[in-house]
């Protein structure tokens, strides 16, 4: 076995800035991801044919295609059309979170849907508006329903967000990528970035089982 953890000592805070820079698009494109997300779905559910198939097709293409080319396609692709650089930050957020929300607008569709339609036929046999319908008696009940399937898609959000090592996107897999080229051992600096991965995941799996429990509570 030829293992020697002593010479990443030096590089661990520069791989450990990683994880900030990780976080910080990962969090904004869920945020980007769950509004237009809960936008589409909404769009999906409504009886206007247009809204509808436009949220499908939105849906279509960007679970039809994978989120390295789109990513590739923003970062690359879009500035020799427009003549404005991107920065590696802004599309990641803009990949990611266009990405998501193809994701997220499916899984809230089904949460809906899954809300005793008794609820709807009460809250119009009471004259409550629909905007009010849907923010106060519809989208509560489907988002508790909802929640280990959003959970799961901010994590697979958090372990993808590694594919933006590809733009030179200086986050967790880049940095220890830089720091095997560096010191011409790849396997150390791979299993810390896998190891605050996993740390990330778990944080985030806890925080999911104590919203749920917390939201079970109210039942
Ligand atoms: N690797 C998959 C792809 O390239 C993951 C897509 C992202 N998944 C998600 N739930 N947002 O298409």
């Amino acid at each position: 076995m030829n293992l020697d953890f002593t010479q990443i000592v030096p590089y661990i805070p520069f791989i450990l800035k990683g994880i900030g820079a990780t976080l910080q698009f990962v969090s904004i494109s869920i945020v980007v991801g769950f509004i237009l997300g809960t936008i589409l779905a909404i769009c999906k559910i409504t009886k206007v044919p247009l809204l509808k198939w436009l949220a499908d097709a939105y849906t279509s293409i960007f679970r039809g295609t994978p989120l390295i080319l789109q990513l590739m396609i923003i970062y690359f692709a879009v500035p020799q059309l427009t003549g404005f650089d991107i920065t590696a930050f802004v599309s990641a957020v803009l990949a990611f979170g266009l990405n998501s929300a193809a994701y997220v607008s499916e899984i809230i569709r089904a949460g809906i849907m899954a809300v005793d339609k008794g609820q709807t036929e009460a809250a119009e046999a009471l004259g409550v508006p629909y905007k009010s319908m849907m923010l106060n008696i519809i989208l509560p009940q489907a988002f508790k329903n909802i929640l280990p399937a959003l959970m799961n898609e901010f994590i697979t959000l958090t372990k993808e967000s590694a594919i933006v090592s590809t733009i030179g996107y200086l986050d967790l897999m880049r940095r220890a990528q830089i720091v095997g080229a560096d010191i011409y051992r790849n396997f150390e600096p791979l299993l810390v970035a896998g190891l605050i991965y996993w740390v990330m995941v778990f944080i985030l799996t806890k925080i999911g089982g104590l919203v749920e429990r917390r939201m079970r509570q109210s039942d």
